[in-house]
């Protein structure tokens, strides 16, 4: 009856961001989301899940520190991850027994790289195979990170808001598969400390204060999204490189116009963006896309031919001497499934 689990999973790197919740404790969303999942050979959360009868209670482990299993967010998910199991047919005897969770990042926690919902979407997939659950999962990673839900399929996902109160319709779907077209990422770490107001709070703060939002959420947003599905499945680079730009432009706008506003990106950020519009004006069409989340940290979505080129330029304009010490470690990763590793 005893069970152990292993399953690494990958980060997902939104174009269409996810930023506003309409209910809190069900983690669901003011607007549609849509992202890559990359990879799980370089940026990944592993997680191992353990059920034995001899355990008295849950327990976790982060990073190889315990911690409380008091968070809400973690329980919302456990009590889902049971429920759904005794609704699958497991039975009664496994669904109450307790479990140990050891789980790690080997990249930087919460400084805005989506560490999150690799952790979650890794948890809740392991979480599924030890008891035994059938359903969709994408609904049980949501509750524990709202972009978790993503990083649950391999290549270009959606994350619909939903409509019903209960959050039964805010799942995920795959729009296209990772050999569909396999895009590499380039993720330039800015700074890897935490980052100073994290998603949570700060997207509070935004629905709260900002009335740039509402602009994004009932007019930019729904066009953006059939706009960036058509490109992903034309593989059109071109315009999904445009949209991709100003969707993460906006999102960076609706943090100023939040008050007091969420300050993520910094100099180098904004050299970066620069440097990414000099360096597509040199073409006929964009060849790289730029898109920044909550911290400082630029994503860098660029296809396989345009990657020797402007990994060179990119090392020209800012040089390796820099990149180690404080300016960005370039890492080149490509898409992957969330099953990739079990
Ligand atoms: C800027 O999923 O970390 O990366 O649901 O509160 O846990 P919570 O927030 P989180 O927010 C991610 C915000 C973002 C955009 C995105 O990934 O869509």
């Amino acid at each position: 009856m005893d069970s152990m689990v292993t399953c690494i999973a990958p980060v997902n790197i939104a174009v269409i961001k996810y930023w506003g919740k309409r209910d809190e404790k069900l983690i669901l969303p003011l607007n549609d989301s849509v992202s890559g999942t990359l990879s799980t050979d370089q940026m990944h959360a592993k997680t191992t899940v353990m059920r034995c009868k001899d355990f008295t209670e849950d327990k976790i482990w982060l990073n190889g520190k315990e911690v409380s299993f008091s968070n809400p967010r973690l329980l919302s998910c456990m009590k889902e991850i049971r429920r759904l199991s005794r609704e699958s047919g497991t039975s009664e005897d496994i669904v109450n027994t307790k479990v140990h969770i050891c789980s790690e990042n080997n990249f930087p926690t919460a400084a805005g790289l989506a560490s999150s919902a690799a952790g979650y979407a890794c948890l809740v997939f392991a979480l599924k195979e030890l008891f035994g659950v059938k359903q969709d999962i994408t609904r049980v990673a949501r509750l524990g990170s709202g972009s978790a839900c993503r990083s649950i399929y391999g290549g270009f996902v959606r994350w619909h808001k939903g409509d019903l109160a209960d959050g039964s319709d805010s799942i995920a779907t795959q729009i296209a598969p990772p050999s569909h077209w396999p895009l590499h990422v380039f993720i330039l770490v800015v700074n890897d400390k935490q980052k100073k107001i994290g998603s949570t709070p700060g997207m509070q703060r935004t629905a709260l204060t900002s009335e740039l939002v509402q602009y994004r959420i009932k007019e930019s947003v729904p066009k953006r999204i059939e706009d960036i599905i058509q490109a992903v499945k034309e593989r059109n680079f071109d315009k999904f490189a445009e949209i991709t730009m100003k969707d993460s432009n906006q999102f960076h706008a609706v943090c100023l116009d939040t008050y007091p506003p969420n300050i993520y990106m910094n100099d180098i950020s904004h050299e970066i963006t620069s440097f990414v519009h000099t360096y597509n004006e040199l073409f006929p069409k964009p060849k790289v896309a730029y898109t920044f989340d909550a911290g400082p940290n630029a994503c860098i979505y660029l296809e396989e031919e345009s990657v020797p080129d402007f990994a060179a330029t990119l090392q020209y304009i800012f040089p390796p001497e820099e990149t180690l010490e404080s300016y960005f470690k370039g890492e080149s990763v490509q898409f992957g499934t969330v099953n990739e590793g079990l």
